[in-house]
């Protein structure tokens, strides 16, 4: 059987470490009520300059080292993002040409926080049909560009002007997402082969009646200019997110197509060795570990230290289970996640 296997995995965070403590220099929140409501303890952001390109080379250099293979053995990039450098082109050229790699073809997917899941999937297609024979797969993220504030040194100690009283009402507004989120990439080196191991199976989904509840309202095409100053005055080129209605949505899809999927596939949920959620928020996730039953040793979570990364979760938590022996040969691997679109799914991998 030609299976997709994962030869090596490398990730890189942003410059700056912030803390939930040091976000209270910008905004009204707490190191309480961000642990109490997502688990997160700190993030990192990236220093101003470094893109997600950048972010996404320093990745894959590791990933390339880690597999063991000459970077000129690459013939395909899968390249996964929701904050792309530049509205176009994506960002798989740019990685192209900061790798120096040849011409070769270059997508980008923009599935958000399960868009490595759906790289995963394109890249076994690809590989498995012979269309590429090394695929170098990426999640990456600069959130910060997102963020409302413009007292960047003042976040990160480093001097700077405080936010006045006004400008803290306002960074405040968006509180609910802007804690959440950290700049940082995952990457990953797929080949196909003759083997009983690798990637088996997947399970997608996209439905876009609900995609309001988590969206970003200005900057697209829908309306023209496709920015205005107004837009940008009412903030809405900031993600809007029903957050409750989102919280709902992963407790109820995650668990449910890790079911189907283990069931299509011939094994039992309780066979799952090691799964690896998309770190959106730790209650979302302890909520569906609960609904399967899974114990401890058997679920790996990091959004304590990075927060949510969208793209680069997955590639991070595994690379970390990885070189951590947590994975070990023969385990059976679940993927799983959820995000904007929205689109959710799962991968099971036997390693
Ligand atoms: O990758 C997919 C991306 N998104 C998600 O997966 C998000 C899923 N949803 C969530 O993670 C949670 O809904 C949040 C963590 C975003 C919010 O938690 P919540 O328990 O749903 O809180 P809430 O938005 O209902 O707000 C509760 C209270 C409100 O105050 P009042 O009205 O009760 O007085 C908020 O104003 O908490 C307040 N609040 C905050 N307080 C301090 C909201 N954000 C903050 C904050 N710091 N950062």
């Amino acid at each position: 059987m030609l299976r997709t296997q994962i030869l090596g995995t490398g990730f890189v965070v942003g410059e700056h470490l912030v803390k939930n403590d040091d976000l209270t220099r910008v905004m009204d929140t707490s190191d309480a009520w961000i642990r109490e409501r997502s688990g997160i303890e700190q993030r990192y952001y990236v220093k101003d300059g470094t893109t997600t390109t950048d972010l996404a080379q320093r990745a894959a250099e590791k990933a390339i080292a880690d597999s063991g293979i000459d970077k000129n053995e690459i013939d395909y990039i899968v390249f996964a993002t929701m904050t792309p450098d530049h509205y176009f082109p994506g960002c798989g050229g740019i990685l192209q040409s900061k790798l120096g790699l040849k011409p070769i073809p270059a997508v980008d997917l923009r599935q958000q926080c399960t868009g490595f899941i759906y790289g995963l999937q394109i890249s076994d297609a690809l590989l498995r049909s012979g269309a590429a024979k090394t695929i170098l797969l990426v999640g990456a993220e600069v959130h910060t560009g997102f963020m409302p504030w413009t007292q960047w040194d003042h976040l990160f100690g480093l001097g700077g002007e405080a936010p006045t009283a006004e400008q803290l009402a306002w960074n405040s507004t968006f509180r609910d997402r802007t804690v959440l989120f950290g700049d940082a990439a995952g990457a990953c080196i797929l080949r196909a082969s003759e083997s009983k191991s690798g990637l088996i199976g997947f399970e997608m989904h996209s439905d876009g009646s609900a995609y309001k509840d988590l969206y970003v309202p200005a900057g697209g095409f829908a309306q023209r200019p496709y920015i205005t100053e107004e837009d940008y005055r009412a903030g809405r080129h900031i993600p809007v997110m029903n957050g409750r209605g989102v919280f709902k949505m992963a407790v109820t899809r995650m668990p449910e197509v890790i079911r189907s999927l283990c069931k299509s596939n011939g094994v039992e949920v309780e066979q799952i060795d090691l799964l690896i959620a998309h770190q959106a928020n730790l209650r979302i996730n302890e909520s569906v570990q609960k609904t399967l039953s899974l114990p401890n040793e058997r679920v790996y979570n990091n959004i304590q230290s990075y927060g949510n990364t969208t793209a680069a979760t997955i590639p991070i938590a595994f690379d970390e289970c990885r070189k951590s022996g947590r994975v070990k040969s023969g385990n059976l691997v679940c993927f799983v996640g959820l995000g904007a679109g929205f689109h959710w799914g799962a991968a099971l991998l036997r390693a």
